[in-house]
């Protein structure tokens, strides 16, 4: 692993950038600033290596606030309805950082803090390990919140994230990664020619404020009928509620799994560069969002502006607004406990 200094924030505290590289030539390059994910260099099918991730080279487009990419997202992945939950009697009022709703851990997530390098990252190892303290009461949420995030690019390709977590009162937690991709490369326009897979027979719709209805509705004769690798941009245009409410792909899907080990999330398919990537975790859900809201505001490390949907995310975690809705998997994490969570992007090419 090798570490560069990456920028120093306002305070003066300084912020580093990691990269991780492998045997075949693959990179990772990871901050501390966010527990961020800014560039992944896999091979294409000629095995030209170029970045897969969008990002920022200079640290000041991370400081300045953009949305999420490659950030670690906590406390709590997607929204909370009205910014509000009960947990054991007690009211607790979130910071309102989405409408009327909370989003994605708050006005300050995880992803706008600086983390701190634990000692158990082995300094000749592919592997960054961050920890990451919130105090009581930040943005609202009880307990002192323990996060560590370790980031392992192995040689097969894969960059593996695990998470850890601890409280010391009841809470609730809910992590994962932003990270946006275009399988083409930099010079990769429209995520909508890549082909994707879903491995869920199930998604949790929602209502016009993009907030789960508690439902559970089969994919089945829908536009999120991922079963089979489908081109992204097929039906999405297409005039259904969910797709007009998500604005395009913007929902969790409920994935069909069994057991405790990393299972096969979704795969995603580039036919113009042969590069295939595959998600699989620990989590019951997967956010597929296609990038909609990405307007070309941000120009990316190519000089060239992140447009509409040129970029996708698969943010693996439990299901949006779980603390109420009493039919989704428990986000609770009590005292004593800790919450784990295993994401592995894995990187190959077409056979
Ligand atoms: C998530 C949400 C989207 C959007 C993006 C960030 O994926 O589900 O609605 O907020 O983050 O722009």
């Amino acid at each position: 692993m090798k570490r560069q200094q990456f920028g120093v924030l306002p305070d003066g505290r300084s912020v580093g950038l990691f990269v991780l590289e492998n045997s075949n030539g693959c990179s990772a390059a990871v901050t501390d600033f966010g527990a961020t994910v800014t560039s992944l260099v896999v091979p294409d099918q000629r095995g030209r290596l170029s970045n897969v991730a969008l990002g920022f080279d200079a640290p000041d487009n991370y400081l300045a606030g953009h949305p999420y990419f490659g950030s670690t997202i906590g406390r709590f992945g997607n929204r909370i309805s009205d910014g509000r939950f009960t947990l054991d009697g007690h009211d607790y009022r979130l910071a309102r950082n989405n409408g009327p709703n909370h989003l994605h851990g708050g006005t300050t997530g995880f992803g706008m803090l600086l983390w701190r390098v634990t000692s158990d990252t082995p300094p000749d190892a592919q592997q960054l390990e961050l920890n990451l303290i919130s105090p009581d009461g930040d943005e609202g949420y009880p307990g002192r919140l323990d996060t560590s995030v370790t980031f392992t690019l192995t040689d097969r390709n894969e960059l593996r994230i695990d998470y850890l977590a601890t409280t010391d009162r009841p809470t609730i937690v809910n992590l994962t990664n932003h990270s946006y991709f275009n399988l083409a490369g930099p010079a990769g326009e429209s995520i909508l020619d890549h082909e994707i897979m879903i491995n869920a027979d199930r998604f949790t719709p929602v209502n016009a404020g993009h907030i789960p209805t508690g439902e559970i509705r089969p994919v089945d004769g829908t536009p999120m009928d991922f079963r089979r690798m489908t081109p992204i941009g097929t039906r999405i245009d297409g005039d259904d509620d969910q797709l007009s409410f998500g604005n395009g792909y913007d929902h969790n899907w409920v994935l069909n799994r069994s057991g405790e080990e990393p299972t096969l999330a979704a795969k995603v398919y580039d036919p113009t560069s042969g590069r295939v990537m595959k998600v699989l975790t620990t989590e019951p859900g997967v956010q597929f969002y296609s990038g909609n809201f990405l307007d070309g505001a941000f120009v990316g490390r190519t000089g060239r502006p992140y447009g509409r949907r040129s970029g996708l995310c698969l943010e693996t975690q439990h299901f949006p607004d779980s603390p109420n809705q009493p039919c989704f998997p428990s986000t609770v994490l009590l005292p004593g406990e800790t919450y784990r969570s295993t994401t592995i992007y894995r990187f190959g090419l077409k056979p």
